[in-house]
């Protein structure tokens, strides 16, 4: 299968090791084993390849994040990357009509063209927070639109679907009888009101929700996510995972459920974090005007407008070279003339006040 290159990894896999303020990241200071409240039986653990669509524990776990589903509507992977390739493998053939909303992880329009899929991008746009129009994408979406995948809370914009907004895309889709992907990842890091989202499995019988370790819970060096959805697509997807998966690790499992299980301490510290750098964030805008973005609602990053005459490539480029600190270009998310800032990353308020004098 050729498939594009996936613009945001190289870039990052290329300029982000050598940032000295890095801004690229959409990961909130990860944790190390020693944070987790870990029993030393993990010592005696063998091994093996453990239970190999995941462990009975840590779905109930992750059972315990929806509101509907149960343990054989869920399926542990190897990150949401694993999860997403998974379900666009699992559900999609040659000629099958997609419908991407963007900006998004770029995995949701590249490999369902890579499948020879018909996808069509239907773009969010500042001036509606970044939030979708629901007529543009009623007819975005059409009688032979087989799936439509969404990423709430979004990244780059730090956009979170209202649950009301939710509700309406839901109908649209049901009335289309279109399957729904949403990319959960950033769920559960809404800065307002429950800081958990409706998940699309729990309020769409056609909705497959992916979730991950790597943002809310601070740990994408276990390399966990999943996939909540009807059950009968959740066998589909296994049937596919037998090629590419066998099991997670058997120690990644083990503190997933560890994390999952003590999560409220992993939120209140990601929530002190993600403040102060929305704080921040909001005081310098103000003394910046050549800058602007719609503050986060949620998630890890905003999409940052800049206001000078250069391609974001070469804006991020010459950005790194003189001062140090790294952003990620909007080309790289098919957003010119962005950058993505994550806003919760380590050394923000120095990192911004070089950005201030780079111009
Ligand atoms: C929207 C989105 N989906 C999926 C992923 C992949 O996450 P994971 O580390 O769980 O594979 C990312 C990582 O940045 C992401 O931002």
């Amino acid at each position: 299968m050729r498939i594009a290159g996936f613009k945001i990894e190289e870039w990052m896999n290329k300029y982000s090791n050598d940032a000295v303020f890095d801004l690229t990241t959409t990961c909130i200071s990860p944790l190390s084993i020693n944070e987790l409240p870990f029993s030393k039986e993990i010592f005696d653990v063998k091994l093996g390849y453990g239970d190999i669509e995941g462990s009975l524990r840590l779905k109930n776990a992750i059972k315990s994040l929806y509101t509907n589903q149960e343990t054989n509507n869920i399926t542990v992977t190897h990150g949401a990357i694993g999860a997403n390739q998974l379900v666009f493998l699992s559900l999609l053939e040659r000629g099958d009509e997609v419908v991407s909303v963007v900006p998004a992880y770029q995995q949701h329009y590249s490999i369902p063209e890579a499948l020879g899929c018909g996808v069509k991008l239907y773009f969010l746009k500042e001036e509606n927070n970044w939030l979708p129009d629901f007529e543009e994408l009623d007819k975005a979406i059409t009688s032979k639109t087989k799936l439509l995948c969404i990423n709430n809370p979004n990244n780059p914009t730090g956009a979170v679907i209202p649950d009301d907004m939710l509700n309406e895309i839901v109908k649209i889709a049901e009335r289309k009888n279109v399957w729904i992907l949403s990319d959960e990842v950033y769920r559960g890091l809404n800065l307002t009101g429950n800081p958990y989202s409706q998940s699309i499995a729990d309020i769409y019988e056609k909705g497959i929700s992916v979730g991950s370790m790597s943002k809310t819970y601070s740990l994408p060096g276990l390399r966990v996510g999943w996939i909540a959805g009807r059950a009968d697509l959740i066998n589909e997807i296994n049937h596919q995972r037998q090629y590419n998966t066998i099991s997670v690790s058997i120690l990644d499992d083990y503190f997933a459920s560890v994390a999952l299980e003590n999560r409220d301490f992993i939120a209140e510290r990601n929530f002190k974090i993600m403040r102060q750098g929305r704080s921040i964030l909001k005081n310098w805008l103000e003394e910046n005007i050549r800058y602007r973005c719609v503050l986060p609602s949620g998630g890890t990053t905003v999409l940052l407008k800049y206001n000078f005459d250069i391609p974001s490539r070469d804006f991020c480029l010459n950005l790194q070279k003189k001062t140090g600190v790294a952003l990620l270009p909007g080309e790289t998310m098919e957003m010119e003339g962005y950058v993505r800032l994550g806003y919760c990353a380590d050394n923000l308020k120095p990192a911004l006040e070089r950005l201030s004098g780079y111009y």
